[in-house]
């Protein structure tokens, strides 16, 4: 059988899961390095705004950290929250928005990895959520921030694939810039998701929408919240011996805040 639905791929936790929770290794170490090298505490409690499925806040409590994390998707949640019931862990992932959120007790680091921050769409909504993630940690605690920014010295990448497979179950998946609206200051993607089992073939067909950010964009946001510091930079092969220098061409940064 053959499918295409028009669909967020948000709302397939299973297959997101699949296609993004496969190559956590190079994430996880990178995040575990950080919390040894760049924070001002001992690490032990960790939330991530916009946790999708948890699939890194799943590893983490498996070694023992005391993990929770929001999103505004309820399958995700449902799908994140299940996998900790399963593996014995309270089911701490709440719905929630990355922007609007307080929580009850601080934590010591927290991570937002792939882009998602990005899905802000204003400079009111981002601010307002590094504000809530400065209320959130305690001093000393990081927060691993990691996004495209767009280039000024050349071409921004125009598209990437992944691809991932458990048993019978094979994810595909494309994604494409179809170009940036400059005065709003937003990325249009096209996303392929496709999924095989041996009985059916699905299309998922979604599209997203991404607030861009130049170096000095994101730089003067971040001037508007001074409890976080810049404690190093890197890019998105996660080599912790190579932190960068960003530059006017630099694309993937991950930046290392500190809360002061
Ligand atoms: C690319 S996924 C990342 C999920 C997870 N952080 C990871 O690394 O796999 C982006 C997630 O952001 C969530 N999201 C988008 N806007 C949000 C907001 N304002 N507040 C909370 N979650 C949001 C989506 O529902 C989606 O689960």
């Amino acid at each position: 059988m053959n499918t295409d639905v028009a669909a967020s791929i948000y709302d397939y936790p299973k297959y997101y899961d699949l296609l993004f929770g496969s190559d956590w290794k190079a994430e996880y170490y990178f995040l575990r390095g950080c919390f040894e090298k760049h924070a001002g505490r001992k690490i032990a409690r960790i939330f991530e705004p916009a946790c999708g499925t948890g699939r890194l806040l799943i590893k983490l409590a498996k070694q023992g950290f005391e993990v929770a994390g929001n999103d505004l998707n309820p399958k995700a949640i449902r799908f994140c929250n299940a996998r900790f019931a399963r593996y014995g862990f309270p089911e701490t992932a709440t719905v929630g928005d990355m922007s609007a959120f307080k929580v009850r007790k601080k934590y010591d680091a927290s991570f937002n990895m792939i882009n998602t921050f990005r899905h802000l769409p204003t400079e009111a909504s981002a601010e307002a959520h590094l504000n809530c993630m400065a209320a959130a940690l305690n001093r000393g605690g990081l927060y691993v921030l990691g996004i495209h920014l767009e280039p000024t010295a050349c071409l921004p990448m125009q598209e990437e694939e992944w691809t991932a497979r458990r048993g019978n179950l094979v994810v595909n998946s494309y994604m494409w810039s179809k170009g940036i609206d400059r005065r709003n200051r937003m990325e249009h993607l096209g996303l392929h998701i496709d999924v095989f089992t041996p009985s059916k073939r699905m299309r998922i067909v979604d599209h997203m929408e991404y607030r861009t950010y130049q170096k000095s964009q994101f730089l003067s946001l971040l001037k508007r919240v001074p409890e976080f510091e810049i404690a190093e930079t890197y890019d998105f092969s996660y080599d912790l011996k190579n932190p960068i220098k960003v530059t006017a061409a630099t694309e993937d940064v991950v930046y290392i805040l500190r809360r002061k």
